[in-house]
């Protein structure tokens, strides 16, 4: 009898410990000058019962906050020190000094990442960093094996730019000019030391830059759409599911086919400019609860290349962050609202069948808008911060506001909000083909009025003929 109840236990425990391993973890970005406080945002975190947090650095209070929590906690190395660090065991063991054992082990930190993206930037300032990348990573490594800690991996989270080929999923390879320099000692310091490829990894790019070729609900992850690779023939269905896959080809190539995969990153965004495809609460909530139920299911689903393996993950993000530059998208990504009001229901535990939750806002901008945008003053932004912006926008030799010399068309009526808005307009359709954005530090937002001057002058942007979204 006290062996069947040893027996049971034991195996109650084990089944509370997988299920408790396979909780949703969530990255904790901090991007914005608006946010609840860390305090306010650790209860936050607990309160959606995510189980593990990412963040972009070491931030001594969040750290200090997460002791005695049960979240596990990712810390990073800035894309800066990883150079210095690679130099010099010395400083590695200060950096762990300073930012790992002040904390640990009552701060649960499990992953020390070190740098973000780094094969993403690609000056040669930054290809510096690529070749240093490996190296810091083995003295942190050591800096934690002289501590006696055994619990902490050591990563380094990539973008999907690091691949040649994705499509189909049996070709998968990573990108020549990183292979043989830094993917293979990558590779094999991960394989050495047990740990993973974290990857940042969202089916929303290729989808809202590609919607002819890939249907929504492939990237969506609805299930209802399903794609056979010719080689291998391995049914796909979903985009998430292909991408993966395509990474575990390119590891394998290499002779690293056990190496396991961490999804340092996905999501979808509520929000974005009017010319960004798909960025609505519908597709995000779809996606980021299908994500879940497939990530928290017992057993475990893995992927059509590698089945019944977990793989754990960060959703990206917990909050929009109204700081981050680029496009509308960008400071869309979050569960929550800027104040901690969540964007739209979602239960990180996986438990909420999908017909539980209340109609979502139908998806509008699912298809791509035709007509013209124009960029302009923000309405509400303080005055005094429009000059610089202005003679940002307008500094140009090329003649971006030559309407705005008196005399001319665009001279009248002479306001600062005015000479502002068609210099925004003006600039961001002339750049916006390399890489403008409507932001201009947060004063500029996109409308569909057009803003004419007197003379009758408008410069707009017209998002390039996409065909109809083919479902
Ligand atoms: C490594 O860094 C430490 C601390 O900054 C310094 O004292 C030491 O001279 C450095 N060693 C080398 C070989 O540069
Ligand atoms: C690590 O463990 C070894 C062997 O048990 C011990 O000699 C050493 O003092 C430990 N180091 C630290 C920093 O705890
Ligand atoms: C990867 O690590 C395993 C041990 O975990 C080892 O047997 C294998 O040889 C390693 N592969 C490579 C290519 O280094
Ligand atoms: C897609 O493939 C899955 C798995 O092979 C299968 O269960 C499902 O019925 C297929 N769905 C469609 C719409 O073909
Ligand atoms: C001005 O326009 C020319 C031709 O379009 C371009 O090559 C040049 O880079 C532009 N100058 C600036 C400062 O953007």
């Amino acid at each position: 009898m006290g062996l069947v109840i040893a027996l049971l236990l034991s195996f109650l425990f084990r089944l509370s410990s997988a299920q408790s391993s396979k909780t949703i973890g969530i990255n904790y970005g901090t991007l914005g000058n608006n946010l609840p406080s860390p305090y306010q945002s650790i209860e936050l975190i607990k309160s959606m019962k995510a189980g593990r947090v990412k963040l972009y650095d070491a931030n001594p209070e969040i750290l200090k906050l997460l002791s005695g929590t049960n979240l596990q906690v990712s810390i990073m190395v800035p894309n800066n020190e990883i150079s210095n660090i690679a130099s010099n065991q010395t400083i590695a063991d200060q950096w762990v000094q300073n930012n790992v054992l002040a904390y640990y082990p009552n701060t649960m930190i499990r992953f020390v990442l070190v740098g973000n993206e780094v094969f993403s930037y690609n000056t040669d300032h930054d290809r510096r960093i690529w070749f240093d990348l490996v190296p810091a990573m083995r003295k942190i490594k050591r800096s934690l094996k002289n501590q006696n800690i055994t619990n902490i991996k050591i990563g380094t989270p990539l973008a999907m730019d690091i691949m040649q080929s994705t499509f189909p999923p049996s070709s998968g390879n990573f990108r020549s000019d990183l292979i043989d320099t830094v993917m293979v000692p990558l590779l094999k310091f991960l394989n050495g030391t047990k740990s993973f490829f974290f990857i940042d990894v969202y089916t929303y790019f290729p989808w809202s830059s590609n919607p002819t070729s890939i249907s929504l609900d492939h990237a969506l992850l609805r299930g209802n759409d399903n794609y056979t690779d010719p080689l291998t023939s391995l049914v796909y269905t979903n985009l998430l599911d292909q991408m993966l896959d395509s990474l575990f080809v390119a590891m394998s190539k290499l002779g690293f086919p056990k190496i396991k995969l961490y999804i340092s990153e996905t999501g979808w965004p509520s929000s974005g400019d009017i010319e960004e495809l798909g960025a609505n609460i519908n597709n995000a909530a779809t996606y980021n609860r299908n994500l879940i139920r497939k990530l928290t299911s017992t057993p475990a689903i893995g992927t059509p290349a590698r089945p019944g393996i977990f793989i754990p993950t960060f959703i990206f993000a917990l909050y929009n962050e109204n700081q981050k530059i680029g496009p509308g998208t960008e400071r869309n990504w979050g569960l929550l609202s800027f104040d901690g009001s969540p964007v739209y229901d979602i239960d990180l535990t996986g438990k909420r069948a999908l017909s539980d939750y209340p109609p979502l806002p139908a998806a509008d901008n699912n298809s791509p808008y035709r007509g013209e945008v124009w960029c302009v003053v923000r309405r509400g932004v303080d005055l005094m911060e429009l000059g610089s912006a202005l003679a940002y926008a307008c500094g140009d030799v090329n003649g971006t506001c030559e309407a705005l010399v008196p005399g001319r068309e665009c001279y009248e009526p002479v306001s600062v909000t005015w000479h502002a808005s068609y210099a925004f307009s003006s600039y961001w359709a002339r750049f916006r083909s390399s890489g403008a954005t409507c932001y201009f530090n947060g004063l500029a937002e996109e409308t569909t009025r057009n803003p004419k001057c007197e003379g009758g002058w408008s410069h707009a942007y017209t998002p390039s003929k996409v065909e109809e979204v083919d479902r």
